[in-house]
């Protein structure tokens, strides 16, 4: 029989938890015990998966210390500060931990890993990996095919991301929101006489975890900024697509847009290539390419959109084109994919799975 192994996820009552679980379980992996962790305020809770009913556990140090021997891999998802806390208390116990958060991604030590692009970073001695930012997982899948033929010198991005991105209560912020909305709206018999203020609502009508109105508007920030003027989001971007590609020199531009939608990413991706691939070879390579799904027939309006990508697995990429602002080596494109899956969960499950296929663990 084949080896089964006993798996932890922390933070299992989040929106990324949450799809963790379904993942671990839609996925069939190989489990023998999964154990799930939450704050304080989760307990009693039970949550269903791989088929029972699991009680959710308190994440605290003296739980954590009675793990070793019992846990082979943990995936983490509780924030940047759960992470920084906990995370190396599970590797000194010899579990494995997949972390989503940024609290580790820079670290040279630690693997910063997309399987379809770097999983030979994954190796027995870094117990600590790192999951990528949801919007560079999705543009790595779909440039990393590129990148191996025609060197990317630089890419401009700008992004269109969900709310789940923020958490499962920035989801219910929209949410919230968009009732409320509606709500002010119905009064009026013609949307035509609807103005602004019928649609912006004050401070206070619902519990803002964003940091503005997220319904009927966009938000362009994305984390806090730095010093460059640049968000950390937008700074992510630049480096973790330089680590996961291992091309320090490749230049990159982000713009990152909190937007209406509850779930999936999407970007518009300008990148300059060193020599031109042709739009047949550009095609040819990514419809060959692992995770990746190509939607690109415009003239019969197909093209990736949010609705159609949110809970599927792939990444999808359309609207591909020869940039005709440049000297012939600049292309764009749309990338739309789930970031609670492929830019979060799954990416995060398919590491498990790749450390297993290596027989790493
Ligand atoms: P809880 O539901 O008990 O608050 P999201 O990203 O959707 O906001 O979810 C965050 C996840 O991180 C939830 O599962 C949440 O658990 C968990 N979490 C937040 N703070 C802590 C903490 N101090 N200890 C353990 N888990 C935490």
């Amino acid at each position: 029989m084949s080896k089964k192994y006993n798996v932890a996820v922390v933070g299992a009552t989040g929106a990324v938890g949450h799809e963790m679980v379904n993942m671990l379980t839609s996925r069939k992996f190989p489990i023998n015990e999964l154990r799930l962790f939450a704050s304080a305020r989760s307990l009693g809770k039970k949550m269903k998966a791989v088929g029972k009913q699991i009680q959710v556990e308190e994440l605290n140090k003296e739980n954590v210390s009675k793990l070793k021997g019992k846990v082979d891999v943990a995936l983490f998802s509780a924030g940047g500060s759960i992470s920084k806390e906990y995370a190396k208390l599970f590797t000194e116990q010899g579990i494995f931990v997949i972390d989503n958060s940024s609290a580790w991604r820079m670290d040279p030590e630690v693997p910063l890993v997309v399987p379809e692009v770097n999983s030979h970073a994954l190796n027995a001695n870094s117990k600590l990996i790192a999951n990528p930012n949801c919007s560079t997982i999705q543009m790595v899948v779909v440039l990393a095919p590129l990148h191996k033929v025609s060197r990317i010198k630089r890419i401009i991005v700008s992004t269109y991301q969900s709310t789940s991105g923020a958490g499962g209560r920035a989801m219910q912020q929209l949410y919230d929101e968009s009732k409320a909305v509606i709500n002010n709206l119905s009064k009026f018999d013609s949307v035509i006489d609807v103005t602004p203020v019928d649609y912006k609502l004050k401070e206070g009508v619902v519990n803002r975890v964003l940091p503005y109105q997220i319904a009927y508007n966009l938000i362009p920030q994305i984390d806090m900024f730095t010093e460059n003027l640049y968000t950390k989001e937008e700074m992510k971007m630049v480096n973790e697509t330089r680590k996961i590609l291992e091309d320090s020199q490749i230049q990159v531009s982000a713009t990152c847009v909190r937007v209406p939608i509850l779930r999936a990413h999407s970007e518009t991706v300008w990148i300059e290539l060193e020599k031109k691939i042709s739009l047949q070879e550009v095609n040819r390579l990514l419809s060959g390419a692992p995770g990746v799904t190509v939607v690109d027939d415009p003239l019969n309006k197909k093209y990736p959109m949010p609705v159609d990508c949110a809970n599927e697995q792939m990444t999808y990429v359309g609207r591909i084109r020869e940039d005709i602002s440049s000297s012939g080596n600049g292309l764009t494109m749309w990338i739309v994919s789930d970031n609670l899956l492929k830019g979060a969960a799954l990416n995060a499950v398919e590491i498990a799975e790749a450390l297993i296929k290596k027989q790493v663990i």
